[in-house]
């Protein structure tokens, strides 16, 4: 039952989701009879308006999924359209220098707080979804590679007012371990969803997966800690799943903690355990991929 091992102790609003299920259900349906659908009347009461007469892309979906933090507007009124490339080359030079380490009292109202931190934020709207659902029981620090991204998403931390949130530029690859080793209260969870693929056999290096950043977020990880990892690339999820499977003496998948979490036939997570979904995800189920997901906990008592 997804219940049993959602992270946080609430699910995806039920009509929210069947909001959209029935969204991508009409998608399919227009799509097929090139037709048109009204999608403000179905989120009148949303903050996010999609225009009328307009097929639904995947954008709109991502809209509909984040709607709750009404960022919609703010972004093009103060920031204007961000221009944000594609891919970075983590092994850049300009990326080898660690970020520097905040003042967590600064950052977090009470930095003591179990941390959650995301590697590869992104627009950073998935955390501030989390970090609003439980504003005074766990921090929220999001790593992210682009430095334009972590901009924006500080910009609309500040208008969300949330003080359990907070975003870094940073390779987390170099920058993971010192910045969580500094940190005041216990790491609960690390999470790495839908990392770049870097598709190429001579750039796999490229990829934020790397043995030193296993060891650290296992090193750093409290008793009883989770690693949450998913990609709608298979070659990624199972290259992924190698590495933390390896540390099979201290990281266990959950469905062998609890039973009853339901995997498929090959051992992939039938349910986001979020109760969100990353932009990235949401893009992908869109086109109709499937995400492969893996949730890790760290051994409660260790050897
Ligand atoms: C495909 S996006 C996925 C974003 C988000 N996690 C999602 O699922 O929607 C991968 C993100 O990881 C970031 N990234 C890639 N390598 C990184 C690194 N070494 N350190 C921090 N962030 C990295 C990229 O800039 C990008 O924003």
């Amino acid at each position: 039952m997804a219940s049993s091992i959602c992270l946080h102790g609430f699910g995806v609003p039920r009509a929210a989701k069947e909001a959209l299920s029935s969204l991508i259900l009409h998608h399919k349906f227009i799509s097929s009879i090139q037709s048109n659908y009204c999608f403000t009347r179905a989120f009148a009461s949303s903050s996010v308006s999609i225009t009328a007469d307009k097929e639904l892309r995947s954008p709109d979906l991502v809209a509909l999924e984040y709607a709750g933090l009404n960022l919609t507007d703010k972004i093009s009124q103060e920031l204007g359209h961000v221009r944000i490339r594609q891919h970075v080359n983590p092994l850049s030079s300009s990326f080898s220098v660690p970020a520097p380490v905040p003042d967590w009292s600064e950052v977090f109202r009470d930095p003591t707080l179990p941390l959650m931190v995301d590697i590869g934020s992104g627009s950073g709207r998935f955390l501030m979804w989390l970090a609003k659902q439980n504003p005074d029981s766990q921090n929220y620090l999001g790593l992210e590679i682009r430095a334009k991204l972590v901009k924006r998403a500080e910009f609309w931390v500040k208008e969300l007012a949330l003080s359990n949130i907070h975003f870094i530029f940073a390779n987390a690859t170099v920058s993971f371990k010192q910045l969580v080793s500094t940190y005041p209260g216990p790491l609960m969870l690390v999470s790495i969803l839908c990392p770049d693929p870097h598709f190429k056999k001579r750039h796999h290096k490229r990829r934020v997966v790397q043995e030193p950043l296993v060891d650290s977020i296992l090193t750093s990880l409290m008793p009883g800690g989770k690693v949450f990892i998913q990609s709608d690339v298979l070659e990624v999820a199972v290259d992924m799943r190698k590495q933390f499977d390896s540390e099979c003496g201290a990281l266990q998948h959950i469905d062998m903690v609890d039973p009853s979490v339901l995997c498929d036939d090959e051992g992939w997570l039938l349910n986001n355990p979020m109760g969100i979904r990353t932009e990235r995800e949401i893009h992908a189920e869109f086109e109709g991929a499937k995400v492969y997901r893996r949730l890790y906990q760290k051994s409660i008592v260790l050897n």
